[in-house]
């Protein structure tokens, strides 16, 4: 049984909408009564979960969105563990079932053998949680809602500050720690978020999409973190929808799409999954040449699968130096126009394209507006 141990672990929730359209966010996070009330950074300021219904039941006027499918799930101790889908596939829903801000519908979740749903409070003791919104107080300052934090969850105020001390250095908080919270830029807060989920040295802890907004230089410096936490035997679960976070960062990953988990493992698996090479052609009149050369190339005996991902064909091939000349002959024959063709190792967009047949990529552009993309889930 790993630290985190999740069976069955399923979400619905009743929302107001039709029986038809998108089960997306366009009418943003209707809010549920299970998930009334917001949470802080830190689940020790965590309401309790409420009893959801056992099952979701829509009435008229209402939808059931699915939104958690029946997931199982064990990360071992120590490990950095991604949780890695486009917008909307459950993986918040799943971090705020995990952390015991939402109670499931069905199937169990124990964090270091304590149940979430029976043991709450044990469970909230060893974990810290980071929505993705965050939740500082923004009338306090930095430190003083660092030193809070700590206390809350029972550390004595010296060794509280020198973990802030410690985090002041390693998340360069310096130049904002002593100002008030509402002066903070968007990214700035994001760090204090996470300082404030890191303050009291959980052995658990759930990072909800920490990266979003971060600065190129912060994210490093995050990642960092993460790997010293790692280092100190914490146990990061982390949710990502960007590819390279989840490739660097991660010991090992799920994919998660549409409420069920559609591939797992660590980076390096996964992408073994997709044996071969991917060739990648942009091709002139793109619109039917694309379907042309598919229907061309597809019987051929190198070509293991061949994809329609946006204007781009890619296929996987066995070896890739040997295909190129001879897709190459073989579009040209039929004089279809190449414009670009690219051959790369697979990435963890090749196994999202793989296990789902569509690509992580295009999920993200066509899934949210910019809006809700900074709209949190809480
Ligand atoms: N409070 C809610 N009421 C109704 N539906 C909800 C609610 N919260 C989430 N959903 C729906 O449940 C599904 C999963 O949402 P969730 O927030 O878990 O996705 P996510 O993977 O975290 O996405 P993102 O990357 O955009 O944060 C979505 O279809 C979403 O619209
Ligand atoms: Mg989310």
């Amino acid at each position: 049984m790993g630290i985190i141990d999740i069976r069955g672990l399923r979400k619905s929730y009743v929302t107001r909408g039709r029986g038809y359209g998108p089960k997306s966010k366009s009418t943003g996070e209707a809010p549920v009564s299970a998930e009334s009330g917001g949470a802080p950074a830190g689940a020790g300021r965590a309401p309790a979960a409420e009893k959801a219904p056992r099952a979701a039941k829509a009435r008229r006027g209402q939808v059931v969105v699915e939104a958690v499918k029946g997931i199982d799930l064990a990360v071992e101790q120590g490990e950095i563990f991604g949780f890695l889908g486009p917008n909307g596939a459950g993986k918040s829903t799943t971090l705020k079932m995990l952390a015991t801000l939402l109670a499931p519908d069905g199937g169990s979740v124990r964090i270091a053998g304590f149940d979430v749903v029976a043991q709450p409070n044990e469970v909230r003791r060893r974990i810290g949680y980071v929505s993705q919104a965050g939740g500082t107080d923004r009338e306090a300052t930095g430190r003083e809602n660092l030193m809070l934090q700590g206390r809350l969850y029972g550390v004595s105020a010296k060794e509280v500050t020198a973990r802030i001390e410690s985090l002041v250095v390693s998340l360069d908080l310096g130049r904002i720690v002593d100002r008030l919270g509402r002066t903070y830029s968007g990214g700035e807060r994001r760090k204090l978020d996470l300082a404030l989920g890191m303050v009291h040295s959980p052995a658990v802890l759930f990072l909800d999409e920490p990266t979003t907004g971060l600065d190129p230089v912060s994210r490093a410096q995050l990642w960092n973190q993460i790997r010293s936490l790692r280092a100190g035997g914490t146990t990061v679960f982390i949710t990502t929808h960007y590819l390279d976070e989840a490739d660097n960062l991660c010991d090992r990953i799920a994919i998660i799409d549409k409420g069920s988990i559609v591939a797992e493992g660590t980076p390096h698996e996964l992408k073994g999954r997709v044996a071969g090479d991917v060739v990648s052609l942009s091709l002139n009149h793109v619109e039917d040449a694309l379907a042309k050369a598919k229907e061309l190339l597809q019987p051929e005996e190198f070509v293991r699968d061949a994809i329609i991902d946006q204007d781009r064909l890619r296929l996987t091939v066995e070896k890739g130096e040997a295909a190129l000349p001879a897709i190459l002959r073989l579009l040209e024959g039929s004089g279809i126009g190449v414009v670009s063709i690219a051959l790369s190792r697979p990435s963890l967009d090749d196994v999202f394209l793989h296990v789902t047949g569509h690509s992580l990529t295009e999920a993200e552009r066509t899934a949210a507006s910019p809006a809700q993309r900074t709209g949190d889930s809480r």
